[in-house]
């Protein structure tokens, strides 16, 4: 079983972030400079006589932020280029002894278009962030869910607050489903999390944000990769509704997460014993469906998720 996470191509975003930074940090941060900041600014910087560490407590914390990652000595004060890299130039802010109108600050959804978009910004589908359901508007943009000096801190990635909490700030009834239903996947223990199956950042185009596998399957397979297939018999019914058909993703009153309370009313949606105007064909007449017998449907075909080796899917 694979953690959702393995799909994604880290190393390429991580390695296109590096690049951008590593080799042209001069024109970055001259495009992040706040119009207040003055031209002539620039020569003073390369020997700054003060450090924002000296009047800013942020600066002590940063040394583990990962923003600060390969540049910062260890035990030594984060250099000011790195808080400038999203602040702007310092400089006339420091020398009027920490005049706040001459510093830029990045907020809402200004700031995440203008900051943090000059590096995240890369054009791959996994971190295309100006389109999709997540893409940066005032309500939800990089500012609502990270925070870059005050995440928190036992999550990963700055989130603003754990996963689970951050989600439920806007969509409580998925979040409160997860919880209550007695069937559903366990979130929140270090294992899955609800970005296991939607890209937090959003899709261009795509509804409900999945992360699709890279053969743009639904994220289940990348986890349950034994009902994927293709079967030499695939059943018409995985292949036609992939799984949300009969299993309920946030979780259900039911066992396995099926839709229905019990298997047989899952099969008869789509094999009616009564009609052949369905999509799925008649259970042959041999099946006494009012017996409990014939009811538990899988405990013959259980190979319902598709059988390389009986059409009938008995095994
Ligand atoms: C001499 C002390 C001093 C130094 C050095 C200093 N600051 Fe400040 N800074 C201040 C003070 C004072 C404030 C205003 C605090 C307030 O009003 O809450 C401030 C405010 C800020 C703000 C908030 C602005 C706002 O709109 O709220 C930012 C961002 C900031 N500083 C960044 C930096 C950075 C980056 C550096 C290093 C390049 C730096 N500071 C160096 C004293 C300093
Ligand atoms: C990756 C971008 C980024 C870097 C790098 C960064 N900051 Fe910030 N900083 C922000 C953002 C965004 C805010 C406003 C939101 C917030 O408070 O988290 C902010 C806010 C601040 C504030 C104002 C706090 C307040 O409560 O309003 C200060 C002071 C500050 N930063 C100082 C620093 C210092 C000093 C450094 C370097 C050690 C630094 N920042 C590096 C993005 C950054
Ligand atoms: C100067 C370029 C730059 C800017 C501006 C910038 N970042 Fe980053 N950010 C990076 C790099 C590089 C990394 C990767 C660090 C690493 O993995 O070593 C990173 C990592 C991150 C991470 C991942 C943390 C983790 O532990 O996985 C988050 C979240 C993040 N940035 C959010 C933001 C936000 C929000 C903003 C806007 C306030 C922002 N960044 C602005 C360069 C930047
Ligand atoms: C709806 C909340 C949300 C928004 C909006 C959001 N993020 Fe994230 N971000 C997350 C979550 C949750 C994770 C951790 C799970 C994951 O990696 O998918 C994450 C992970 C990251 C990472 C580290 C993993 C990676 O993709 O390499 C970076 C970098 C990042 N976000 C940057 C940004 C930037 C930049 C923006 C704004 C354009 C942004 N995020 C907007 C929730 C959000
Ligand atoms: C096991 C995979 C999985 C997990 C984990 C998951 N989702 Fe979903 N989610 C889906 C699928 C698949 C859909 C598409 C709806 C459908 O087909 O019924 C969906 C749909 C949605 C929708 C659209 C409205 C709706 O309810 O159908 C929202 C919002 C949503 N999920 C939020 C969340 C949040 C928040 C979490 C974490 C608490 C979460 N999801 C965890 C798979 C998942
Ligand atoms: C600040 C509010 C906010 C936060 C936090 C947030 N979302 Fe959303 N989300 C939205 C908005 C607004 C939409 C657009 C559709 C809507 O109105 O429901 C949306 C849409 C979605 C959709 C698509 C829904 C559909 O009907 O297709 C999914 C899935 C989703 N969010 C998952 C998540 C997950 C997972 C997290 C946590 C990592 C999260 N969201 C955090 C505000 C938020
Ligand atoms: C990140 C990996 C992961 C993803 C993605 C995932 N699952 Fe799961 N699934 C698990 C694990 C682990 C378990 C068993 C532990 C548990 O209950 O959380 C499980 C349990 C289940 C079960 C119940 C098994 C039982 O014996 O009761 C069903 C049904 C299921 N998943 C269906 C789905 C569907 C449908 C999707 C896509 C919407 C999906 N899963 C996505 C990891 C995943
Ligand atoms: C046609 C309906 C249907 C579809 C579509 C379907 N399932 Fe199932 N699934 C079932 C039934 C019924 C069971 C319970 C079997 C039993 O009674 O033992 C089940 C059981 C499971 C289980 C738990 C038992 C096991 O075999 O591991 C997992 C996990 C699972 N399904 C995942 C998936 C995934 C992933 C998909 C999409 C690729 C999917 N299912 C599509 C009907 C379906
Ligand atoms: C979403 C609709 C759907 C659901 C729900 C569904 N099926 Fe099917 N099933 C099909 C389709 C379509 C076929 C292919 C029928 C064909 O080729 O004529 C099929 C084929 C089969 C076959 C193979 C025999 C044949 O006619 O090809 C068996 C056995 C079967 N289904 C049993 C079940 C059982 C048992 C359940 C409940 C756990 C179930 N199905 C749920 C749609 C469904
Ligand atoms: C006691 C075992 C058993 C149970 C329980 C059972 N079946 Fe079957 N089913 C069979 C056998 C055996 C066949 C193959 C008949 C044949 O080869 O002609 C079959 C064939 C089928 C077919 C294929 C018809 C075709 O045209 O090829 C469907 C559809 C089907 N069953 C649906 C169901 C449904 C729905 C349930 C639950 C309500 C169910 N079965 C419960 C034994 C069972």
């Amino acid at each position: 079983m694979r953690k959702g996470k393995s799909m994604r191509p880290y190393a390429m975003g991580g390695l296109a972030l590096l690049l951008v930074i590593g080799l042209s940090p001069g024109p970055l941060v001259a495009r992040m400079q706040t119009p207040p900041a003055a031209p002539a600014a620039a020569a003073a910087e390369a020997t700054p006589t003060m450090s924002c560490g000296d009047c800013h407590d942020q600066a002590k914390a940063f040394g583990t932020n990962p923003h600060a990652r390969g540049k910062a000595t260890k035990g030594q004060v984060v250099p000011n280029a790195i808080c400038e890299s999203c602040h702007g130039s310092g400089t006339a802010h420091m020398e009027a002894g920490g005049d706040k109108t001459l510093i830029y600050k990045p907020i809402g959804v200004v700031g995440a278009n203008k900051t943090c978009l000059t590096c995240h910004d890369i054009n791959t589908d996994r971190i295309a962030r100006q389109s999709g359901q997540h893409a940066n508007s005032s309500a939800v943009n990089c500012l609502t869910c990270h925070a870059i000096h005050s995440a928190e801190p036992r999550s990963a990635h700055l989130l603003v607050r754990s996963e689970l909490a951050l989600c439920s700030t806007c969509h409580a009834t998925q979040v409160a489903s997860f919880r209550n239903k007695p069937f559903a996947h366990r979130l929140g223990r270090g294992g899955m999390e609800c970005s296991s199956c939607h890209e937090p950042h959003g899709r261009p185009q795509k509804p409900e944000n999945l992360r699709l596998t890279s053969a743009n399957e639904v994220p289940c397979v990348g986890c349950h990769s034994d009902k994927r297939g293709p079967f030499v018999f695939n059943h018409g019914g995985v292949a036609q509704g992939e799984c949300t058909t009969c299993h309920d993703p946030h979780g259900s009153s039911n066992a396995r997460f099926l839709r229905r309370s019990n298997v047989m009313q899952v099969c008869i949606e789509c094999h009616s014993p009564i009609t052949g105007n369905t999509l799925g064909s008649q259970p042959p007449s041999f099946h006494n469906l009012t017996t409990a017998r014939y009811q538990n449907c899988t405990s013959c075909h259980m190979a319902i998720h598709g059988s390389n080796r009986d059409p009938q899917l008995m095994k």
